[in-house]
This record gives structure tokens, sequence and C-alpha cells, in this order.
């Protein structure tokens, strides 16, 4: 099949593009971000390959159809970049990477995590300069803390693993707990309880319409003065301007992201010197209790290959006319 990566990145060339010729697949890429202009290069394609930040909206899956593209192949486990109802009734459909590696992600949530209670970032910047200081660098032990998780499908649990091995009490909230996820030492209860009772919280949530802004004012008022706040799941999962509202008052102790609600425009482009066009995203980044992230928690050598793998798979079950777990909507 004839595959066109949109938002290609060179280790998109260099991981994912060998693992597709050698299953017999011809590929083509193009780094821009998918757009009302560039749709137009899926002409003569039988599938295209997607990334986050890639919109796929009615219109733009009715034009995908209309140009007989069959098949999106999305490179990450998050799918809320497309519209799936539309996708069922324009005949196209869609195959994901669900399970590449959730370790990836949920140590990219811990790494974050420890950076911005050990102030790391600040630190490493500090003694460049010749600052040795230790004033404003005060963490705290998380052995003894409390943790809580919302969401714990595959990241949420690896997540709750390791804050389990630190020494932390693992409270989750979760509306349909999967099955494993029933798992020693991690307490069930509601989302207002364990943000009220955790000094760390984790989101590992998909952005559904539920989930949008799950993290508002209202759920910000029960949080704990010094609590920490990590999201690696999607950026409108949290309302960012609460988020800076409840640092300035003190109702919250840090946030660190690796998403941002309106990510599409910078995220995976370099912007350095350029203004980048977003008061908000300005004031997230330049906060002194905010880290920042580009969205890179999926970024390992062995998630990128289980993406690899993914993909390969998905592309063989289509032409065998077969399920295959990647699959998000039925064949049509
Ligand atoms: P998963 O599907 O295994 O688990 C998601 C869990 O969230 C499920 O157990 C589900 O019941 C739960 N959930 C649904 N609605 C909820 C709600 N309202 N409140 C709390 N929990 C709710 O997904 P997985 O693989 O764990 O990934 C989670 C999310 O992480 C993805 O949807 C994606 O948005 C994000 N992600 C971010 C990456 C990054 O590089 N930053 C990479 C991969 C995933």
């Amino acid at each position: 099949m004839h595959v066109l990566v949109y938002s290609s990145r060179p280790h998109d060339r260099e991981v994912l593009e060998p693992a597709l010729v050698a299953a017999g697949h011809q590929i083509s890429h193009t780094e821009a971000t998918l757009d009302e202009l560039n749709l137009a290069l899926a002409q003569g394609c039988d599938a295209i390959c997607t990334f986050v930040n890639d919109e796929l909206d009615a219109a733009r899956l009715q034009r995908l159809a209309d140009m007989r593209v069959r098949l999106i192949l999305q490179r990450a486990a998050g799918i809320d970049n497309i519209d799936l109802d539309a996708a069922r009734r324009s005949g196209i459909a869609v195959a994901h990477a669900p399970a590449y590696s959730p370790h990836a992600v949920a140590e990219h949530a811990v790494a974050l995590l420890l950076s911005l209670n050990r102030h790391v970032h600040i630190a490493w910047q500090r003694v460049q300069q010749g600052n040795f200081l230790l004033d404003g660098l005060l963490g705290f032990d998380l052995h003894g803390k409390t943790a809580g998780i919302v969401g714990m499908g595959r990241i949420g649990q690896c997540f709750a693993r390791i804050m389990l091995g630190f020494g932390c009490r693992v409270l989750a909230f979760d509306p349909g707990i999967p099955e494993d996820a029933r798992m020693p030492g991690v307490e069930y209860d509601t989302l207002d309880a364990i943000w009220h009772a955790s000094d760390i919280l984790s989101l590992h949530c998909p952005l559904l319409p539920a989930t949008r802004h799950l993290v508002d004012a209202r759920l910000l008022t029960q949080s704990r003065p010094h609590a920490l706040l990590i999201n690696t799941s999607r950026g409108a999962v949290v309302d960012t301007r609460a988020i800076l509202d409840a640092l300035g008052a003190g109702r919250l102790g840090g946030y660190a992201a690796d998403v941002y609600e309106s990510e599409r425009n910078v995220f995976f482009h370099d912007c350095s010197g350029k203004e980048l066009g977003d008061a908000l995203l300005c004031d997230l980044i330049r906060h002194p209790n905010v880290l920042v992230t580009p969205h890179q928690a999926f970024f390992t050598r062995e998630a990128l290959q289980g993406i690899a793998r993914a993909m390969v798979d998905s592309l063989a079950h289509w032409a065998a006319g077969t399920p295959g777990t990647g699959f998000v909507t039925a064949r049509p």
C-alpha cells in the first residue's frame, strides 16, 4: 500500500519508514501538519499516517474519502484529533498504536514529577551561571506521600507501580476501572476525594468530551496547596488559565505538563527567536512553578519501534481483511 506520512520528523524516516518498506509498502513523507492545502498530497495514496496534531474533521475526512484514501494510521495512542464518527460515515477505517510503550509515558511523568519537586531544571540553569545557592530549591520526600492517579489504563497502571515503588500511598479515579487495574496497593475513590487527599496528581485519561477541562477552577479548589499536578495526557484535559490562577492564589504547588491545549502550531516546531503568538502559553512557560516539555513523553527508542510495529500490523490486518487490535473503527 502507498502510505503518506504527515507531520513527518527525522525519527519517522529512521524508524517508521524502514519498517513499512520491509513489509512491502511504499511510503512518502511531508513534514507539514495536515491542513486544507496539503490534504491534496494524499491523492493516489491508500492510507495516510497521522500524528497528534494532524486534525481530521468531517470535511477533511470526506475529502480524503473522495480521493479514495481508505485507511488512517494514527501513530499515537490518543485519537482525539480524529472525528471517528465522521470517519465511519466517510467509509475510512482508523487504526492507532494502543500499547506501544506505556512505560515511556509513565516514566516521563515521573521525570517531570521529580524535576518539578526538586527544581532540577532551575538548579541546572543556575549552575550553568555559576550560582550554587540552595535558596528556592526545597522539595519534599515522595516516600510516604499520597499520589492520586486519574485514569488507570495502561499508562496509569505503570505510573501507579512506580509510585508504589517510591513508597507512596496510591489513590485512583477511573469511571471504567479496567479489570487488570485492580492491583494491590491501589485504592479507588471519587475524583474529588483523590484530589483532596493527594500530594501528587497525575493525569492519564484520554481527551474525550467528558474529560475536556476535567481539571477546572472548581476541582482546583479541592487541591492541597503544595500539591504537584503532572499532565502527560492531553492539554485540554486541564483548563490552563484555571491552573495559572490556582498557582497564583496558592491553591496548587506546581504544574508540569508534556502537553498544552493549543499546542498544535507550536509543539514540534523550532520557534526560537520568534513570537509564540499565544499569551496563555507564554504565561504558562514563564511561571516559576511550571515545567513544560514539548510532547516528548512517548519519545523513546522502544516506543518508536513499538509504534512502527503497530502500523505494520494494522496494514497487514487491513490487507488480510482480519480484525487487528489497532483498529478503533470497524473496517467499512
Ligand atoms: P488507556 O485507554 O489504556 O487508558 C485510559 C484510561 O482512562 C481508561 O482506563 C479509561 O477508563 C480512563 N478514563 C476514561 N474517562 C475517564 C475520566 N473521565 N476520568 C478518569 N479516567 C478516565 O490509555 P493509555 O494508553 O493509558 O493512554 C492514556 C492517554 O495518554 C492517551 O489517551 C493519550 O491522550 C495520552 N498519551 C500521551 C502521550 C504523550 O506523549 N504525552 C503518549 C501516549 C498517550
